[in-house]
């Protein structure tokens, strides 16, 4: 079961039963959105992957009140959801949320791309990869390919005059045969997996790096400390 799902889940159960409880004895709404809190707290330390889902199912029964003693249209909450989706959808499905590529990381990976390669980046968030190589290493050829739909056109506006490919798609739908460079920054979910096909597709001497996430039981060739606030690193695969 998906954590989205299982969100869904537990918060609906947790409204129910406060409800029944709620109802019982005549307390107000606000004791039922206590109620929520609690036991949704308790859903999400039990059956969560991480705790964070333990904030968001208590804050989530409280603004839920808010949102409905505040009179806003509710075409604006459609609206809402709508860019949401547009931004976020993809999450649902792969865990990976938008977040870009500092210049610390892409001078060091630069680094790492040798003259007139052909360089991927799978999940390329608004193109930030590809506009910066095409402005420091125009020998480089680019592609990026990107699933949720106002990322890639922000990044298909973007990079209209560049020479950098641009694809909307699902990166796992993408051979990766034709590259000498492989770029991820994706999320700790999606990672055996693009392991296993990285190991398929890839030539023997390409490089597989992933920004910040490891590959379980797959010990990388180096790691390079990009230097930011985060303690982000580069992981460098050869395959
Ligand atoms: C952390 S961002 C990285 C953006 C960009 N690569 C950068 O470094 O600035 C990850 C991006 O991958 C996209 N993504 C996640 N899973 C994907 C998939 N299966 N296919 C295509 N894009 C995907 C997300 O929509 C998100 O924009």
């Amino acid at each position: 079961m998906t954590q989205a799902l299982r969100f869904v889940l537990i918060q609906l159960s947790a409204m129910l039963l406060a409800a029944v409880i709620v109802s019982a004895f005549k307390w107000p709404a606000l004791f039922w959105a206590t109620l929520v809190a609690v036991f949704s707290l308790v859903g999400a330390l039990r059956w969560h992957d991480r705790k964070w889902w333990a904030f968001i199912h208590s804050a989530f029964p409280f603004l839920l009140l808010l949102a409905l003693n505040v009179s806003i249209d509710s075409r604006w909450y459609l609206g809402a959801l709508l860019l949401s989706w547009m931004v976020f959808g993809g999450v649902l499905r792969n865990r990976v949320p938008l977040y870009l590529s500092n210049s610390q990381a892409l001078k060091i990976l630069a680094d790492q791309v040798p003259e007139g390669a052909r360089l991927i980046d799978l999940g390329a968030g608004t193109g930030t990869v590809l506009a910066w190589f095409a402005r420091y290493r125009p020998d480089v050829y680019v592609n990026g390919v990107e699933l949720a739909w106002i990322p890639w056109l922000i990044g298909r506006l973007r990079l209209a005059r560049s020479k950098a490919n641009w694809q909307h798609g699902d990166v796992f739908a993408v051979d990766l045969l034709d590259y000498d460079v492989v770029y991820a920054y994706l999320s700790p979910e999606p990672m055996i997996q693009l392991w296993e096909k990285a190991k398929n597709e890839m030539r023997p001497g390409s490089l597989l790096i992933s920004n910040s996430f490891d590959i379980p039981n797959a010990p990388p060739a180096r790691v390079l400390d990009i230097g930011d606030w985060k303690g982000s690193r580069l992981l460098v695969w050869t395959i």
